[in-house]
């Protein structure tokens, strides 16, 4: 399922890279617990392999455990982004497919893919983890669904409010995914799917609430961080301008379904006459880390 255009264009890296959450040491602990559980006698490890890996999120988290990283992505605008955030030396950074990865055999102590693995081709992806990762060393799956959205409002009880939004958002997506509807539901569903294709029978899984104080103003930033939203709006752009040339700004915003989400939310909860940034909502994302031991061979 290579998604290469979804995460090329610059403004969509920009945006990712300032609305997308960032991973917290609890996270990095628990695959750190399970690596350190297969060798107990190691102190550091020595190569991590990072695929899809954005504008490093995880990666710049979990380098100090690491005498070398290598961290790739499909996308050469997220690697150009990675590399201008980098933090550390010994981290390389490399235009590079999840399905293909410039590793030897049995070298990798941990090979890593963080919110992206539900767009690799997984059984490419599996036979590569099967061949490059050490006996003792793991595969680890880390990802999120839609935040729960909890606004802060006065006219309306807070579970109410947390629900209605939270289920805005969830349709709003839903309704634009098209073909990658099934993608959005795999996220959804904490890789039920991707999880029961790994092969190996030593999987555990963990789970970790991440919440961030937002406002309305960001919540929209981070609607326009989601690939699923710029592929549809490039593709209804292209619709209208075929059949009436270039949009005015205004029916650039009618068009624009982050902004009809925004709009919508507003209303439902009656804050329509508040500015967005005086909007103020807690996002709740509760990241899923999956940790596979002992990979089978496989082809
Ligand atoms: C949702 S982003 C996740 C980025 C980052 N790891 C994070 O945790 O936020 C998914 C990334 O996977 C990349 N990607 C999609 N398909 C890929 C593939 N087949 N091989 C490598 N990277 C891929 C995209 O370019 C994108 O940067």
């Amino acid at each position: 399922m290579a998604n290469k255009a979804l995460y090329e264009s610059k403004e969509i890296v920009k945006s990712y890279s300032v609305y997308r959450p960032h991973y917290s040491q609890q996270i990095a602990d628990h695959v750190l617990d399970e690596l350190k559980k297969a060798s107990p006698s190691k102190t550091t490890f020595d190569l991590m392999v990072e695929v899809g890996c954005g504008s490093g999120q995880a990666t710049n988290l979990f380098a100090p455990y690491f005498n070398k990283v290598l961290a790739t992505d499909i996308s050469e605008e997220q690697i150009k982004s990675a590399r201008q955030r980098s933090e550390f030396k010994h981290v390389s950074y490399d235009i590079g497919k999840a399905e293909k990865i410039n590793a030897k055999d049995g070298s990798v102590d941990l090979l890593l893919a963080a919110e992206a693995a539900h767009w690799f081709n997984l059984k490419e992806f599996y036979s590569e983890a099967s061949r490059i990762i050490k006996p003792n060393g793991c595969l680890a799956l880390i990802g999120y669904g839609c935040p729960k959205i909890k606004p802060s409002v006065n006219k309306m009880n807070a579970e109410d409010a947390s629900s209605l939004a939270t289920s805005l958002l969830d349709e709003s997506l839903l309704e634009i995914a098209g073909e990658d509807k099934p993608v959005c539901l795999e996220t959804g569903s904490k890789y039920s799917g991707i999880c029961a294709e790994i092969p190996s029978t030593k999987i555990n899984r963990f789970s970790v609430k991440q919440a961030y104080d937002w406002s309305l103003t960001y919540l929209r930033g981070f609607y326009h961080s989601i690939g699923i939203y710029q592929k549809h709006m490039k593709k209804i752009r292209e619709e209208l301008q075929a059949q009436s040339g270039n949009p005015s700004a205004e029916d650039d915003r009618s068009i624009d379904v982050a902004e009809v989400f925004v709009e919508k939310l507003k209303r439902k909860l009656d804050l329509a006459s508040l500015n967005d940034d005086d909007i103020k909502i807690t996002a709740e994302f509760e990241v899923f880390i999956i940790v596979a031991h002992s990979l089978s061979q496989i082809g």
